[in-house]
């Protein structure tokens, strides 16, 4: 009988749409997976959820099709309903269309989660910034809270808000801020966030429109395609934080890199 895994649940969440949560979601899941551990990407916006896109994932099993056969589902069925996708992570998409979105309920969503955790070291879920009572319980049970912002006011000011908040709940201790594009042109500085968020550890990442919007809309994630680039170093760098962090979920080496070491 296969372990029972009860990976970490690693929530990436933001204060204000279009900060680069689908993105740091999808390379951080891939970046996660190099390591050789178990990945599961799922997308928690249930309306007009992107993941799908951003991985190139045609005729998906989504999230729907789980909802449909929830009864049936147990922790042995459920990676039938996942979708593998080239870098080795699977994924379980959101409905294709947004008026699916009611079908999935909160129970539902968190026991889908629930049952990935069992076979995967990590479950990395894109929250979207709009939260429902399924985020709320979510971010209950998630082990890391990943906040993405960006250097634009509205979006630090939201930020500040949000952590406040997530003070207020007890989260502190797992919530990481994630300064997404810290290197832009922009009136505020990188240097000021950690003192206008309160907080000392802040994870960059570059900013570089050229690779990442061509990766999006290609559907080639950066880590896989563009690894050397300045955002991918950082991505990994993110990873490798998480796992520290983690030292229950630790990357095994393959067979093949055990047996032939000059392998990279
Ligand atoms: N590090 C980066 N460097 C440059 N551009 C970036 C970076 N991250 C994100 N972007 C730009 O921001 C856009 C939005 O990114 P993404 O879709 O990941 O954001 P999101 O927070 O998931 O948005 P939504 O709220 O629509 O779900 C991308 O198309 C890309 O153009
Ligand atoms: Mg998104």
């Amino acid at each position: 009988m296969e372990e029972q895994k009860t990976g970490k649940v690693i929530a990436v969440v933001s204060a204000k749409g279009g900060v680069g949560q689908t993105m740091i979601a999808t390379n951080l899941a891939i970046a996660l997976q190099k390591k050789f551990l178990s990945i599961v990407l799922v997308d928690g916006k249930m309306q007009f959820g992107d993941i799908a896109v951003a991985l190139d994932l045609r005729s998906a099993i989504t999230m729907k099709e789980v909802a449909e056969e929830m009864a049936r589902i147990d922790s042995s069925t459920i990676s039938n309903y996942l979708n593998e996708h080239e870098s080795g992570i699977s994924v379980l998409p959101a409905p294709d269309r947004p008026e699916f979105a009611e079908l999935i309920t909160k129970e539902m969503f968190l026991n889908t989660v629930k049952l990935l955790q069992q076979h995967n070291d990590f479950v990395v879920v894109d929250c979207g910034y709009a939260f429902d009572d399924s985020t709320i319980e979510l971010l209950d049970v998630a082990d890391e809270i990943l906040v993405i912002t960006t250097l634009d006011m509205i979006s630090l000011k939201n930020t500040k808000q949000l952590l406040d908040t997530f003070n207020m709940l007890g989260y502190t201790g797992k919530v990481r801020l994630v300064l997404n594009r810290h290197n832009m042109e922009s009136l505020i500085k990188a240097e000021d966030v950690p003192a206008m968020m309160g907080t000392e550890e802040v994870f960059y990442i570059a900013n570089n429109f050229k690779v990442v919007s061509q990766s999006l809309n290609i559907g080639i994630p950066i880590v896989s395609r563009r690894g050397s680039s300045d955002v991918a170093k950082d991505l990994f760098k993110l990873a490798e934080t998480i796992i520290s962090k983690s030292p229950e979920h630790q990357p095994q080496q393959s067979i093949k890199r055990r047996w032939f070491p000059s392998l990279k």
